[in-house]
């Protein structure tokens, strides 16, 4: 059987496990039983497109993505409506920025409606997996990789795409709590003009060393300074970050190269002024900031990030000083956002800003029909 304009090719599960999700599900534990694959070569484009069984890839030991590292992915989710339609936000960003990394890595595009299509069909097919309890959603992961077998160090010819769904549970248990942060001094993400603004895995594999020590000392993320002056503030681990000020202005780093453009940060940014607030993206100096969360200016800080949606942060460290923000509690600005947004992506409330594709499930058995009719 195939489907309409992507002519996927779906192949029937042989033993589809139920769809049975723990109390606690975590984050990217759990798999749902199929995913997406297709290959790119320069003669025939992007083909091959497949649903199969969800299971390992067979990569020949030379495959370029192992030795150079050559590959983006992204992170979206869909979110179970109470209706029991299906929402997914801002998909056509997430495409978009899937796309830039592509090119920013040297990699080939993939058709923006082409690639939300076989996501729709897979998260359809899929739809038992999408969690109900609160807080919980599907989670989408798209990547490509080169798979070209060579040790050269060039642009591989040819890629591998594929797609992965894991239901995740809500990134805190009950109501959002703060998180203490630890600045690195020490280390750094990302620099201007190298990949920082890609979402590629040789950003997170340079983050992991100073994340571990900083959760060793009690820590739940790293927040990122410029790599030049390491003096400016750029972004939390898998997050963008935000200062409020005397509750009514909210400040976020400047896009500055290094910086990922969170999905999260931009949505942000259009949502608050509609709720009363002001916004600026600054260039924030790490000691200024600092500063004004002593004298009491910033109010609150939180992260924003698909995974968190948004994210108080209750404690800093830099130097070996700490800073706690509005006492480690969650902050009211944090909390509205928090409340309007995910009131959007599960469909609680109308999206006047239209992020939200509302998607139908899929009926595997009737796709199975109408193609072999
Ligand atoms: C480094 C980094 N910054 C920021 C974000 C937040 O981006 P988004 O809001 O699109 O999830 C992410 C998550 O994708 C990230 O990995």
């Amino acid at each position: 059987m195939s489907s309409s304009r992507l002519n996927i090719r779906i192949e029937p599960l042989a033993n589809p496990r139920p769809a049975r999700f723990p109390e606690a599900l975590g984050f990217g534990r759990y798999f749902s039983n199929r995913m997406f694959t297709q290959r790119y070569s320069p003669e025939k484009g992007w083909h091959d497109a497949a649903i199969t069984a969800y299971q390992p890839l067979t990569l020949d030991p030379a495959s370029a993505v192992l030795h150079c590292g050559q590959d983006v992915f992204e992170g979206v989710k869909a979110y179970r409506r109470a209706d029991g339609r299906i929402n997914l936000f801002r998909i056509d960003q997430h495409m978009a920025r899937f796309n830039r990394s592509a090119a920013r890595m040297g990699m080939p595009q993939i058709d923006a409606a082409l690639h939300i299509e076989a996501i729709k069909t897979l998260v359809g097919l899929e739809h038992e997996w999408i969690p109900t309890q609160p807080g919980a959603a599907l989670y989408i992961r798209p990547v490509m990789v080169s798979s070209e077998t060579t040790l050269e160090v060039r642009a591989s010819q040819t890629f591998l795409h594929f797609i992965i769904l894991s239901p995740v549970g809500p990134y805190f248990g009950s109501g959002l709590s703060p998180v203490p942060v630890f600045i690195s001094h020490d280390y750094v993400r990302a620099v201007r003009g190298g990949t920082g603004e890609a979402k590629t895995t040789a950003n997170y594999a340079g983050s992991l060393l100073a994340t571990e020590q900083a959760r060793k000392n009690g820590f739940q993320q790293v927040l990122w300074l410029d790599a030049v002056e390491r003096r400016l503030v750029e972004e939390v681990g898998g997050m963008n970050i935000a200062f409020v000020y005397e509750g009514k202005r909210i400040s976020t780093p400047a896009l500055s190269g290094s910086i990922l453009p969170g999905v999260t940060r931009d949505s942000i940014l259009l949502l608050a002024p509609d709720m009363g607030l002001e916004v600026s993206e600054d260039r924030i100096d790490v000691n200024e900031m600092l500063a004004d969360i002593e004298s009491g200016h910033i109010t609150e800080v939180f992260a924003m990030g698909t995974g968190a949606v948004v994210a108080p942060v209750g404690q800093f460290r830099y130097k070996d000083k700490d800073y706690l923000i509005n006492g480690n509690q969650t902050g009211p600005v944090a909390q509205r956002l928090f409340n309007a947004l995910t009131d959007i992506q599960y469909g609680r409330v109308a999206d006047p800003y239209g992020w939200t594709q509302s998607m139908e499930t899929v009926d595997a058995t009737a796709m199975q029909r109408s193609a072999s009719a």
